[in-house]
């Protein structure tokens, strides 16, 4: 395992509240590893920023009466906020809008420029004689050219996940007017420079996820087309070469580059050379299957185009997207659960550990369901894990006032688990290892179950023979289980953790220490309780009406 590592996760627009979406197929999963890696010793560093610019905020901010400044800064606020309340726990968070990423993008151009890789062309862009303005991206809907899709944007195509050359039949989004078509002058990307080094990339990289691969390596063969990355709006990182015009660079140009800058920015203030770092440390960039075009050609390609100055990534895990109760969430409708309102209800640990046991590291989309969340909660996570960490040290409390007692020769099956405590740390972590966090938390439960079925087993109760070894070896068990799982749902597993009346904080513990016993005989717990309180059909009920009309 490498010993540095930056992760990242798609950076969120700064324009809308973060929900259940955005948390279930990147910053969860980027924090849960991130997580892990630091327990396994890696220098690990896990930055984001809010994405600041792009038309959309512009006709929002516009629409709100704000300035475009003004409007990125509340929600870079309040998207903070909302993580953090998550227990996303980001090295740093901030801004592609930040004087650095702002120069560091320039810098990019400049260099790009300089090697080759972009020319100016004059091209015809829609125009709205109504509201006056040119209309890139957002600004015009029409039907995609690829797949046939009806009212999408011209920037994106979220059915197929295409960018449209030329969308058809387009109209103003604001106005809902026929535009014309108007000349104006923009820089180009030659994309199509790097086909040939990017298919090599994605073949030699053995880390990323080999169905995207594919995908993307037909793209390349397909042909791929040059970037126009200017746009003729004022809301945007200036262009360097000539700053009279009204113009600035396209989003998807800035956004990506603010993975670096910020990292830069970050390692470089705590006395890191922040360059060095980078290109020694394996990088990660979670994402959402949406924006795979973007990450696996566009992003490599700028780097390549930079003599790989910064490398390119190492892993780019690509999730599905989430649904709500079987439907395709949506703001407009208020078919969707923001995260803020969500941890009004549950705490974190609850949310956390229902959207890792239900995302397979794959592009497979995800649904979030009441009914299943009950379950799941209820009979896994307070039946299984709270149940046997509430018995093993209830009973030792009880029985023992709250001494571990003394062990004696383990019979046959004490030595199959003692086994299990051993092996935890490298069957959880192998499948850490490989993106596959569903399977690690399910082992992680597996471990869990197992060790009710013992206590159930031996009856210590019943203060027999092998009494001893039954609470010794099941408060190590909740030790064991205190660190693996402290990845997913950390708040719980320290409290785990303090009614063990163990020192310190769980997260400084090192993933290894899952195989050791190390709560000797003699040691005193804490004040065992429960650590979950079970999820209440009646208001399910309650919230499963607060969702708006389905259709
Ligand atoms: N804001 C973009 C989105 O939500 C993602 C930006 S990721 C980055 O789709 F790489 F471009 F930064
Ligand atoms: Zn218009």
């Amino acid at each position: 395992m490498n010993k540095k590592a930056i992760i990242t996760s798609a950076l969120p627009y700064a324009n809308g509240e973060i929900h259940l979406g955005h948390v279930a197929s990147t910053y969860l999963p980027a924090d849960v590893t991130t997580r892990f890696l630091k327990l396994n010793g890696v220098e690990a560093y896990y930055v984001c920023a809010s994405d600041d610019f792009g038309t959309p905020i512009l006709i929002q901010s516009e629409k709100e009466g704000k300035t475009p400044a003004e409007y990125v800064a509340h929600w870079n606020k309040r998207d903070y906020e909302d993580f953090t309340a998550f227990d996303i726990d980001f090295d740093y968070f901030y801004k592609t809008s930040s004087e650095e990423n702002i120069k560091f993008v320039q810098d990019v151009f400049l260099k790009l420029n300089k090697a080759g890789h972009i020319y100016e062309r004059e091209i015809i862009q829609f125009y709205c004689h109504d509201c006056k303005k040119f209309l890139p991206d957002r600004y015009v809907k029409g039907s995609c050219p690829h797949c046939d899709a009806e009212d999408q944007y011209s920037d994106l195509c979220e059915v197929c996940g295409r960018i449209p050359e030329e969308i058809i039949n387009p109209k103003c989004s604001i106005c809902g007017q026929d535009p014309t078509k108007e000349k104006t002058s923009h820089y180009f990307f030659k994309l199509k420079n790097f086909g040939d080094a990017l298919y090599q990339w994605l073949e030699e990289n053995e880390h990323l996820q080999k169905d995207v691969k594919k995908y993307v390596q037909n793209w390349i063969k397909s042909g791929l087309i040059d970037w126009d990355i200017t746009r003729d709006i004022t809301w945007g990182v200036p262009i360097p070469l000539d700053d009279s015009k009204d113009q600035v660079f396209y989003g998807w140009f800035d956004n990506h580059l603010a993975y670096i800058s910020t990292a830069l920015k970050f390692l470089n203030d705590k006395g890191i050379d922040g360059k060095e770092f980078w290109n020694s440390a394996d990088i990660y960039h979670f994402i959402g299957k949406d924006i795979v075009y973007h990450h696996y050609l566009f992003l490599p390609a700028m780097r390549l185009g930079i003599e790989s100055e910064y490398k390119l990534p190492d892993y780019i895990p690509t999730r599905g997207h989430l649904t709500l109760q079987s439907k395709k969430i949506s703001k407009s409708r208020n078919w969707y659960i923001g995260l803020k309102e969500f941890l009004e209800y549950y705490p974190a640990d609850y949310l956390r550990f229902y959207l890792v046991s239900i995302n397979p590291y794959s592009q497979d989309d995800l649904n979030f369901d009441w009914d299943d969340f009950t379950t799941r909660i209820n009979s896994e996570l307070i039946g299984n894990l709270g149940n046997f960490v509430n018995r093993a040290l209830g009973f030792t409390k009880k029985a023992f006032e709250g001494k571990v007692p003394e062990s004696e020769t383990f019979d046959e099956k004490d030595t199959e688990v003692e086994e299990k405590i051993k092996n935890l740390s490298s069957e959880v972590g192998s499948l850490m290892e490989q993106n596959h966090l569903d399977r690690a938390l399910k082992k992680i439960m597996e471990f869990s179950s197992f060790f009710n079925q013992y206590f159930q087993h031996k009856e210590p109760w019943k203060k027999g023979p092998g009494t001893a070894n039954c609470v010794y070896l099941s408060v190590n068990a909740a030790r064991s289980l205190s660190i693996a799982i402290s990845p997913f749902i950390p708040k719980s597993a320290q409290k785990i953790w303090q009614q063990l009346g163990l020192e310190g904080d769980v997260i400084s513990c090192s993933w290894n220490d899952i195989s050791k016993l190390a709560i000797p005989s003699g040691h005193s717990l804490g004040d065992p309780s429960p650590l979950f309180a079970k999820v209440e059909e009646s208001d399910i009920e309650k919230y499963k009406k607060q969702l708006g009309p389905s259709e």
